[in-house]
């Protein structure tokens, strides 16, 4: 059964499935509304319902409490249409974000390698293209289960058959512990949907940026490198990757070839927890030492929400005006 949306933006009305949220359907459509987790997490997607009634679905009161539900707002990512809708985003739309439909993709793996402490670099061939943006991210689904879990593209959209995640085991998780770490052999067949996500590389006005990454928060931000390099998008990069250890960095040696190869780039590896010849310490504590002013940049940061509070406070320490920060909570799919 389907229903008609009806966005305040005032575009044409779309159609929703009654068994999909409102984000999928509208994403599906190539309509935007506001999102970043798709799993009820964030809040980014809340929508005041004007007009019809919704099947809230699963909502952590600590994102959208009772008294909010009451007063009309919902989760876009959680809640199906019961009725036709009119509604109304609560949040902007990121600044020049994204706009890739959703769709449903198959593919065979063709990459499976431990390329960090409990870490697996996945390669996946689609059978047919996905456009997206870089910094998105894809939701992959567990065979037999239908549970999807959310991982980003590493590879740059040019390469857009080709996708790598980079994939952090959870011990007994069903995706990562008992399938990309246990069952999953290079060419099973897989299936995924994307993209999704805000996150993503914002039209610079010439502005050089700063990327930081904590773990696998490094998988968004190579594809942002690669594609603002490629394209020449900003006139340059310095990429902070933070690992307790030596054993948590990964691609370290793409990262320096990239650096001796493209002036425009500038590559630093941070250990919180080893002492060793680079940078140590909390990588937000190195890029404080690093820059006496951040004005007239632009920054990314992806990684446990602790870094990425950090960086912010820190950038707009050294005067990075907040409207040039982006940010992706990393959140560990089991
Ligand atoms: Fe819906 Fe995060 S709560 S996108």
């Amino acid at each position: 059964m389907e229903h008609s949306v009806t966005v305040s933006d005032g575009e044409q009305p779309f159609r929703a499935a009654a068994n999909r949220s409102v984000l999928e359907s509208a994403l599906r459509e190539n309509r935007w509304l506001p999102h970043a987790c798709s799993q009820g997490t964030c809040g980014t997607c809340k929508i005041r319902v004007l007009c019809g009634e919704v099947d809230h679905g699963r909502v952590d009161d600590a994102v959208l409490s009772e008294a909010e539900r009451a007063s009309g707002l919902a989760l876009a990512c959680q809640a199906s249409p019961r009725t036709d809708l009119t509604v109304a985003p609560l949040n902007e739309a990121a600044p020049a974000g994204p706009r890739h439909p959703l769709r449903d993709h198959t593919g065979t793996v063709l990459e499976l390698a431990d390329i960090a402490r409990c870490t697996r670099r996945l390669v996946v061939e689609l059978d047919e293209p996905m456009e997206f943006s870089a910094g998105q991210y894809a939701e992959l689904i567990v065979p037999g289960s239908g549970v999807a879990r959310q991982y980003s593209m590493a590879n740059p959209p040019f390469e857009s058959r080709r996708l790598e995640f980079h994939v952090r085991k959870v011990d007994g998780g069903l995706a990562t512990e008992g399938w990309i770490f246990g069952s999953l052999r290079p060419g099973d067949r897989i299936e995924l949907r994307g993209p999704l996500g805000q996150f993503a590389l914002v039209r610079p006005q010439g502005e050089p940026a700063i990327l930081i990454g904590g773990g696998t928060g490094l998988a968004p931000l190579k594809s942002i490198v690669r594609h603002a390099l490629s394209e020449d998008l900003v006139p340059g990069i310095d990429l902070y990757h933070g690992g307790r250890g030596q054993a948590d960095l990964y691609d370290v040696d793409f990262f320096r070839a990239l650096e001796a190869a493209d002036s425009r780039f500038r590559y630093h590896p941070v250990l919180s927890e080893e002492q060793w010849d680079g940078a140590t310490g909390m990588v937000t504590d190195v890029v404080l030492d690093d820059f006496a002013s951040c004005r007239g940049r632009s920054a990314y940061l992806c990684g446990p929400p602790a870094m990425v509070t950090a960086a912010v406070k820190a950038l707009k320490r050294r005067r990075m005006a907040p409207r040039s920060i982006f940010k992706e909570e990393f959140t560990v799919g089991a």
